[in-house]
């Protein structure tokens, strides 16, 4: 793994995420995974580079990249170097696959785009083993850069929907990240607002903080305010006051998973900003990739809520908050029911939980 600081670095193509930044890519000339810090932001634009899937691993349990699509892209990412690197058999190869794949599946429990990713990779090494190696890396690869590609155009689908229900000069409030920052690029909350502001609406923004993480202060803030699209940052505890107000017009979050029913398990305090939308009349909207839905899972019930260390809580930045040996509670996600949910976008098209919908209406014929 190594670093380098300021600029997106260059590329042997154009970025697949089409921005002049990126949470990550694959760099074919070295053959290494590239990632932004987004920890460091937005004091540092660091850059990552990783050759090994352990090591993605082990940036995606810590935080260099997250997001539920961003995530599930690595994943891919360090299974294709894993085919460069692995050389053997067929045999070899796909177990040599296995275990990354639990390990990268390992890292972070609740958004499904993991193991999504994971399981369409592994669908494709199992066609492509026979191969010989340099040209099982090549179609690994061709695989986690469709999954990239996809991502992006989903983005812009749903965000497309989403717009045409964003009214003109609302203010749209906002909670963690789901930006290109958390996606292949444009985005899924952020690119229904960024197609707003496209579709020569008049838009502004509130991203709640969100704590421990601080995505909205740190990472929608940036992405917006690089865009030109206003924005104020708002502390979790201050939604209540602005929704009272009558200074909230629409809501829309992103989703690490999207139980049958239309449960949306996102980032922790989303409930809650689901329950004022509702006590104030609001829309409340959510924007996924269909690979953010689990038809497997039932109802929100059924979702696992990742739980992260009291440390994260404990603290900001070097700053302590909480007392030595005093616990902290650390759930990194909530469950909002779909009662709650005015509509969800997908680039297959849109639901009305709220209404009865569910996400199941927008599952493909078989052919
Ligand atoms: O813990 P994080 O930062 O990975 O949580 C991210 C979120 O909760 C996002 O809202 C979600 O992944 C959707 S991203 C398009």
């Amino acid at each position: 793994m190594s670093g380098t600081g300021g600029h997106a670095p260059e590329l042997p193509r154009a970025p697949l995420s089409a921005a002049s930044y990126f949470a990550v890519e694959y760099d074919p000339s070295r053959d290494e995974v590239v990632m932004l810090d987004q920890r460091l932001l937005p004091e540092q634009v660091v850059y990552r580079r990783y050759r090994k899937p352990d090591e993605v691993a082990d940036a995606i349990r810590d935080m260099v990249v997250r997001g539920a699509p961003a995530i599930g892209i690595s994943a891919a990412y360090a299974l294709a170097l894993l085919a460069g690197t692995e050389r053997g058999d067929a045999a070899s190869f796909l177990v040599a696959n296995g275990v990354a794949g639990r390990l990268l599946n390992a890292t972070r429990p609740t958004a499904v785009n993991l193991a999504w990713a994971i399981a369409r990779m592994s669908r494709r090494a199992a066609e492509v083993a026979a191969l010989d190696p340099d040209a099982r890396y090549d179609a690994m690869r061709a695989e986690a850069e469709a999954i990239h590609r996809e991502d992006v155009d989903a983005c812009r689908t749903m965000g497309a929907l989403g717009a045409a229900d964003v009214p003109d000069g609302a203010t749209v409030l906002t909670h963690c990240n789901a930006g290109a920052l958390a996606t292949g690029g444009y985005g899924t909350a952020l690119g229904v607002i960024r197609a707003a502001c496209a579709q020569g609406k008049r838009v502004r923004v509130l991203a709640d903080e969100t704590r421990p993480y601080l995505q909205g202060a740190r990472l929608t803030a940036w992405e917006l305010h690089a865009d030109g699209i206003p924005v104020e940052v708002i502390t979790d505890g201050m939604a209540g006051h602005f929704f009272q107000r009558g200074e909230i017009d629409f809501v829309v979050v992103g989703s690490d998973r999207i139980a049958a029913n239309g449960d949306v398990a996102n980032k922790i305090g989303t409930y809650g900003v689901a329950v004022l939308a509702d006590a104030h009349g609001v829309p409340f909207t959510v924007a996924a990739p269909f690979s953010t839905v689990d038809l497997q899972v039932a109802d929100g019930s059924g979702i696992p809520i990742e739980e992260r260390s009291r440390d994260e809580v404990a603290h900001v930045g070097a700053r302590k908050l909480v007392g030595d040996g005093i616990p902290c509670r650390h759930p990194a996600f909530d469950v909002t029911p779909a009662r709650l949910v005015t509509a969800i976008y997908t680039e297959r098209g849109v639901v009305h939980p709220r209404d009865g919908e569910t996400p199941a209406a927008l599952r493909r014929p078989r052919a």
